[in-house]
């Protein structure tokens, strides 16, 4: 069987993977989208990061293709539907960076409500800005949560250690499947009406497309803070950065763009807004986990046994 990794792989994955049976493992990166068209012929397995986009092109191409692995949660970069139609497997790794992601949503809602990444651009330039940076505490808070999937779930848990109050909004999950999980599940109108921070944890999809745009941020707390490491594009920009500039909003913290990257992106001009360049999962742990995850399931897809 031949495998083509088209995105780094965590180093230990990668071994496990040339390490299976009656495999022969290529990892070209930074593949061209022709380049990839072009080779993708060869191959019955692809493993892919975010990097690589697997489109209908590439799906056509592969004529020997069995198995697209997708190291990570979201598929977004994959044309499912034209890999389903031609009966190729496609597998991911949905738990594996749960608790990267819930950590980056945790450290963006401190960095946000200390305004660390200000302090730290104001001693940079020598500046010493303690008047301008008073805070607020997290303790006696409000979280709303928006998805309580396995990502939501796990920044639930971390809140809730800190004193804060969660609530949660999932369409799909009722309050049985949350078990212990101290998170009270509303109608999302409610949520908007009573969070003093709310953190996106779903998947783009037609549904939650602009899920946040003009009217939900209209029926927000003044003053609350906006966290997305989900993915781009649930959060409606324009009607983000109106309500930042007229107050509605007092920050947000981004992780991921309607476009990434997001290049001089209008938002990333203000002051109240903060990111990083989607690294949600970007852990050490997290890419261990992922990495041997989607190796697994890679291998079990075309049947192939693990060393
Ligand atoms: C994911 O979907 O697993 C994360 O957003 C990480 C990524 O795509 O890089």
């Amino acid at each position: 069987m031949k495998i083509l990794v088209s995105d780094p792989l965590a180093p230990e994955a990668l071994e496990r993977l040339k390490a299976a049976q009656g495999v022969a493992v290529d990892v070209k990166t930074e593949m061209t989208p022709e380049e990839l068209v072009g080779a993708i012929g060869e191959y019955d397995a692809i493993v892919v990061r975010s990097a690589t986009k697997v489109t209908g092109d590439v799906v056509a191409a592969g004529k020997n293709l069995k198995v697209i692995g997708r190291a990570g949660i979201g598929l977004d970069n994959i044309d499912v539907k034209a890999a389903e139609k031609a009966g190729i497997k496609v597998v991911n790794t949905p738990a594996a960076s749960s608790i990267s992601v819930a950590e980056l949503a945790l450290a963006h809602m401190f960095a946000l409500s200390r305004q660390i990444p200000k302090g730290t651009a104001g001693l940079k330039a020598g500046k010493w800005e303690k008047k301008a940076l008073k805070g607020v505490e997290l303790y006696n808070k409000t979280l709303g949560i928006i998805g309580t999937g396995r990502i939501g779930r796990e920044l639930a848990k971390r809140a809730a250690a800190l004193g804060m109050t969660v609530l949660g909004y999932d369409p799909y999950i009722t309050q049985a499947d949350l078990g212990d999980v101290q998170v009270k599940l509303v109608p999302l109108d409610e949520l908007l009406e009573k969070s003093d921070f709310i953190s996106l944890h779903l998947p783009k999809t037609e549904e939650t497309t602009h899920l946040l745009g003009q009217r939900e941020f209209a029926k927000m707390k003044k003053g609350v803070r906006i966290i997305n490491c989900a993915r781009g594009g649930t959060i409606d920009e324009n009607a983000l950065y109106d309500a930042i500039v007229g107050d509605q909003v007092a920050g947000a913290a981004l992780d991921v763009f309607e476009t990434e990257p997001p290049g001089e992106h209008k938002l990333m001009g203000l002051d109240q807004v903060i990111g990083t360049p989607h690294i949600g999962a970007a852990t050490i742990e997290g890419q261990y986990r992922v990495g041997i995850e989607v190796v697994d399931r890679v291998l079990e897809g075309l049947g192939v046994q693990r060393a």
